[in-house]
């Protein structure tokens, strides 16, 4: 958990509950948190699944996808451990003020770590947080490489890449593991 800076704060308890916002939508909120490589699939799947959820199933979601996230709120980070982790620090917290709001949440981060994706965990009640494993081997990620990323790593135009130059934490204990290599979407 990162420190506190600020000192003297009294959060006032709020008089409006969780349980109040997510009556009012009648469905139950949740955090479905999808770590995986580069190429993996998250997002392809993030993005299915939203939408399945929002038009069959009527759920109020919200994704939150790193290629976005990281042009606005996390502009300011790179890709070094320390970023990466205050990167997930950051998506952890917003994802919990939207649970709080009474949302599904979906999230699409490499997040690499498993600490960070412990973090993300231990910030909502237990069973409102799903690890997704998008697990694809690093082979058929380099081989799809959607966005030529892996080309451009290999070839030293991208530092610290992960799984070439920059490590992936495969979780220890994810409720759901996704094999894309070997699943239809
Ligand atoms: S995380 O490691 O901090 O969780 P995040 O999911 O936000 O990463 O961002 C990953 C996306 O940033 C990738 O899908 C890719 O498009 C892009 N990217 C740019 N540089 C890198 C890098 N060095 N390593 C991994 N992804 C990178």
């Amino acid at each position: 958990m990162t420190k506190t800076k600020g000192s003297h704060l009294h959060p006032q308890s709020q008089r409006v509950t969780r349980e109040a916002r997510s009556a009012l939508k009648g469905h139950q909120p949740l955090v479905i948190w999808f770590t995986g490589l580069s190429g993996s699939g998250k997002s392809t799947l993030a993005n299915a699944l939203e939408q399945r959820l929002n038009s069959e199933f009527h759920v109020h979601t919200f994704l939150l996808d790193g290629d976005h996230v990281r042009t606005g709120l996390n502009a300011d980070l790179g890709f070094s451990d320390q970023d990466r982790s205050e990167n997930i620090r950051r998506v952890a917290h917003v994802a919990k003020l939207m649970y709080d709001a009474g949302l599904i949440v979906l999230t699409a981060f490499i997040s690499p770590f498993q600490k960070d994706r412990d973090l993300a965990r231990r910030l909502l009640p237990e069973g409102a947080f799903w690890e997704v494993f998008v697990d694809c081997p690093l082979e058929v990620c380099q081989r799809r490489d959607p966005k030529n990323l892996y080309k451009k790593a290999s070839q030293n135009e991208i530092a610290q890449f992960t799984g070439l130059t920059s490590a992936y934490q495969p979780p220890e204990n994810p409720e759901i593991i996704l094999h894309t290599d070997q699943m239809p979407l």
